[in-house]
């Protein structure tokens, strides 16, 4: 892998040459499948923040500081997203442009514009080979990763309470067969600087959810298996990580993964949240349309796959600009590309309440230990439900999916009853409201996954430690 020098000139970690020059052409290179038809619902929302939100999600993008006093672009950014990702002003030169002088006048800007949108902000990137300040770029050995560690601390504390997630390590895996670590000044400095990142940046903000972030990764291949067998080696011994990021900039060289939505739903199975944090598409008219659906259902099929970030409003924002890989267009008209994510979002399959005829979700590529199919049915005429569950289970923890399934009256709220074996503790949960975390464990329904017509299944889950539970949950409905 030869890194490649941005339009300003600095090393981007992203891909060669010709890839990021190529203006799509030919539109059908990048046709996938049927053209997708998305009917809005009738409670679909009107910007792309807004629907995301109806599904539990949000929808963010990066903003660049400098940009901010261009009115078009501020009127599209305040009406059109919820979650903002700073482009530049939260990296290692921007922020620690000197050793020890930290400068965060730009980042700041962004922060407070989306603090007072009401917009959630993700942290990118606190560790990453790209990007680096030139005094950092000299460094080597443990004066580097001391001082890796301290731009860490020092940034995650500084942002302390406002971020949502931080992308704590940025494009960390090699490009091509491998599965081998990105050689760089970090990498040099021990296999263990991604795991040292990630406690100092937890350490420093402990409510921030931490990713891992890369590229070439949102399919299966040698570099997302490395960066799987990562994660679950992170879950397995307690390195704290919540989430991994899929930057998906995708053209016609590099074009949605057919296999997509199993390679999020695989890293999610490991208990991890999944995002979309740098989407761009290149193309055009209905074939960029479809591509861009495509990931939005992918999304919205994957319950923990949390939200999704375009790299950029208009077309000429973009860092590939050449690609109008975005949803905007020069002027800022809305594009075939915005409609379609739109619509995506407001039709797209909702994880949290999917009906059972129509599993959205592919089966995990690692076959979880499963439990047999429910072998009860639900009580007849009356508010009944049944629950069973699944786990993704390694040596001294585990993940476990429980399914819920309304019976013949549907349900207005649930409560699950799990018992754990001896020795088992629940670590975090999600979708779900729990209590206890050892013995006899009750999970209910959170506001938006109690309600389900006859039939309708929801799930959620838990991590834990020690052995995972068996057997069949108790269901109760309301
Ligand atoms: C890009 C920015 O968009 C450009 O403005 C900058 O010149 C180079 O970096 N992967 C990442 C992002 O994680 O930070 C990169 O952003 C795009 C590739």
């Amino acid at each position: 892998m030869s890194d490649k020098k941005d339009r300003r000139g600095r090393q981007v970690g992203l891909r060669s040459g010709p890839r990021l020059a190529l203006v799509l052409g030919t539109a059908a290179t990048l046709a996938v499948g049927a053209t997708m038809v998305f009917a809005p619902t009738a409670s679909a929302g009107t910007t792309l923040g807004a629907s995301a939100a109806e599904k539990g999600r949000y929808f963010g993008t990066a903003v660049a500081a400098n940009k901010l006093s261009d009115s078009t672009y501020v009127g599209i950014l305040n009406r059109e997203f919820n979650s903002v990702t700073a482009e530049n002003e939260m990296k290692w030169d921007a922020t620690e442009p000197s050793q020890g002088n930290f400068s965060y006048a730009n980042a700041d800007r962004i922060v407070n514009h989306a603090r007072s949108n009401g917009q959630q902000v993700r942290g990118h990137a606190l560790a990453w080979h790209s990007q680096q300040p030139g005094w950092a770029q000299n460094m080597s050995g443990t004066a580097l990763r001391n001082a890796m560690l301290n731009h860490v601390t020092q940034v995650a504390t500084y942002y302390r309470g406002k971020i949502v997630a931080w992308d704590v390590v940025n494009e960390a895996f090699a490009d091509g067969g491998g599965g081998n670590r990105r050689d760089s000044n970090l990498q040099r400095t021990g296999n263990d600087w991604i795991e040292a990142a990630f406690r100092a940046a937890r350490a420093a903000d402990p409510g921030a959810k931490l990713c891992y972030n890369d590229y070439n990764t949102d399919g299966q291949n040698a570099k997302s298996n490395a960066v799987y067998a990562m994660v679950q080696d992170f879950k397995a011994r307690g390195v704290p990580i919540d989430c991994v990021g899929f930057q998906s900039h995708f053209n016609a060289q590099s074009p949605v993964p057919s296999d997509y939505q199993a390679n999020l739903q695989r890293f999610a199975n490991l208990g991890v949240d999944v995002q979309i944090t740098e989407l761009d598409i290149e193309g055009s008219g209905t074939t960029q349309a479809n591509n861009f659906a495509r990931v939005v259902q992918a999304c919205l099929a994957i319950t923990r796959c949390t939200g999704i970030t375009v790299w950029g409003i208009r077309d000429t924002d973009s860092w590939r600009a050449s690609g109008t890989p975005l949803l905007f267009d020069g002027s800022g008209n809305k594009k075939a590309a915005y409609t379609s994510t739109l619509n995506a979002l407001n039709s797209g399959g909702n994880p949290i309440t999917t009906p059972p005829t129509q599993p959205t979700t592919n089966p995990p590529t690692t076959p979880p230990t499963t439990t047999p199919p429910p072998t009860t049915t639900p009580p007849p005429g009356g508010a009944g439900c049944s629950a069973t569950l699944s786990n993704n289970a390694w040596n001294g923890g585990y993940v476990t999916t429980i399914r819920v399934t309304a019976g013949s009256s549907g349900t207005n709220g649930w409560t699950i009853g799990v018992t754990l074996p001896s020795g088992s503790t629940i670590t975090n949960a999600w979708n779900t409201n729990r209590s206890g975390n050892t013995g006899s464990v009750q999970f209910s329904n959170v506001a938006y996954n109690g309600r389900l017509t006859a039939g309708q299944v929801t799930e959620f889950g838990f991590q834990g430690t020690g052995n995972a539970p068996s057997g069949t949950p108790t269901c109760a409905a309301s």
